[in-house]
């Protein structure tokens, strides 16, 4: 079996790429990634060298490379995490989120039309649902829940994910699509809420809370996420969406809170800043059809997540100061530049 991961320099791909290593020794894993400045090939060079492995620097916006590449590894299954993933650059700069975000899917499902997948899955975000109130806790997302996007981020993954079904309705394409509530753990880049905030306080630098801090998301250990779509691409059917969370709401400021009492920093490091356009109040999941279809169930409980993220950032210095300072950007051309062909 030959499974292509998109993205797998990020967060989660990356989270996904050692998964799958790990657990399926006789799969081979074929990683595209452009490494954008939320790409850092760094994270995986435990495993440039291994058999079963191989990366390609292509953007997947990339016809013509996308498809030498399908040429060449024949990919059984398709998992595509490429993304520009954060809300505050597509407030930016919504551009580039249509692009890739649109763009770069159709491009993956064409080739995996052209070529022949068993599966192409589409990574997506609780954000295509919009929020919910505050005061309605008995509220969650379904995947009957209409799409009510907030931000050109969450505007572009919707988009995508109508792509996507419409290449099941219209073309018979095999596709799967699961739409996941906020992440954490190992190789989140810093400058998402939990890392910024760790990274923040171990250099005793203000902590930036938006607004009141009293949004809610629902936060998942990203390893139960990577579990979710190893079931879904091996035992989900096709056609469906599948929503994933860990029933673990919690308000920002009671984040940033407990991120300041595990390193020892003083609360006095909050600095609330001016609220982001369009903040989504509250994201919460209800994952009963993925327990209920295909057993899935959260692992990890937030408690021994959080502690097992900071004691990774502790361990773990190098990685983000690398990124804080911009020096991860020369490491392709300093490791890479002249030694492999095929990436
Ligand atoms: P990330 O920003 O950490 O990583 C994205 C990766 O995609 C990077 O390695 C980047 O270099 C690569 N990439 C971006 N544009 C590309 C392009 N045009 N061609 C090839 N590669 C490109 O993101 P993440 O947090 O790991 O999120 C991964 C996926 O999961 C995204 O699709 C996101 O929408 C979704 N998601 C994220 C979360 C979360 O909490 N982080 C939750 C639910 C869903
Ligand atoms: O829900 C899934 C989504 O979770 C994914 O689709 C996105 O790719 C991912 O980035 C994440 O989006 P959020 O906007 O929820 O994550 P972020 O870490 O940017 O912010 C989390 C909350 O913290 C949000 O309410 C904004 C707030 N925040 C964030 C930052 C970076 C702050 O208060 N201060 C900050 O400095």
């Amino acid at each position: 079996m030959t499974v292509l991961v998109t993205g797998g320099a990020g967060f989660i791909g990356s989270n996904f790429v050692f998964h799958m290593l790990r657990k399926y020794p006789n799969y081979r894993v074929i990683c595209v990634d452009s490494l954008t400045y939320a790409g850092n090939l760094s994270t995986l060079k435990s495993i440039m060298d291994h058999p079963n492995f191989v990366f390609y620097r292509t953007n997947i916006c990339d016809r013509a490379g996308i498809y030498q590449i399908f040429e060449a590894e024949k990919p059984d299954i398709v998992v595509n995490f490429a993304a520009e993933s954060h809300v505050d650059r597509s407030i930016e700069n919504p551009e580039i989120f249509l692009q890739t975000n649109i763009l770069g899917t159709q491009v993956m499902m064409d080739a995996c039309r052209k070529y022949g997948i068993t599966r192409y899955h589409q990574v997506s975000t609780d954000e295509v649902y919009g929020d919910l109130p505050l005061d309605r806790p008995d509220l969650f997302f379904t995947e009957e829940t209409p799409i009510h996007t907030s931000s050109p981020y969450s505007a572009s993954k919707a988009a995508a994910d109508l792509l996507v079904l419409s290449y099941y309705r219209t073309f018979g394409l095999p596709v799967t699509v699961s739409r996941c509530s906020n992440n954490y753990g190992p190789y989140h880049f810093p400058e998402k809420l939990i890392p910024l905030m760790i990274a923040n306080a171990l250099n005793d630098k203000p902590l930036p809370v938006y607004g009141e801090g009293l949004n809610v998301r629902d936060w998942l250990y990203v390893e139960d996420h990577c579990k979710a779509i190893d079931l879904i691409i091996h035992s989900g059917k096709v056609g469906e969406v599948y929503n994933i969370g860990g029933h673990n709401e919690m308000k920002n400021i009671d984040i940033v809170k407990l991120i300041c009492k595990a390193l020892g920093k003083p609360e006095t490091l909050i600095t609330y800043v001016a609220d982001r356009k369009g903040h989504d109040m509250r994201y919460a999941i209800d994952p009963t059809k993925i327990h209920n279809e295909l057993g899935w169930l959260p692992e990890t409980k937030f408690v021994d997540g959080i502690q097992k993220t900071i004691q990774w950032y502790l361990e773990n210095r190098e990685w983000w100061e690398t990124i804080i300072s911009g020096e991860y950007q020369n490491y392709y051309e300093r490791m890479y530049g002249e030694k492999r062909e095929s990436i």
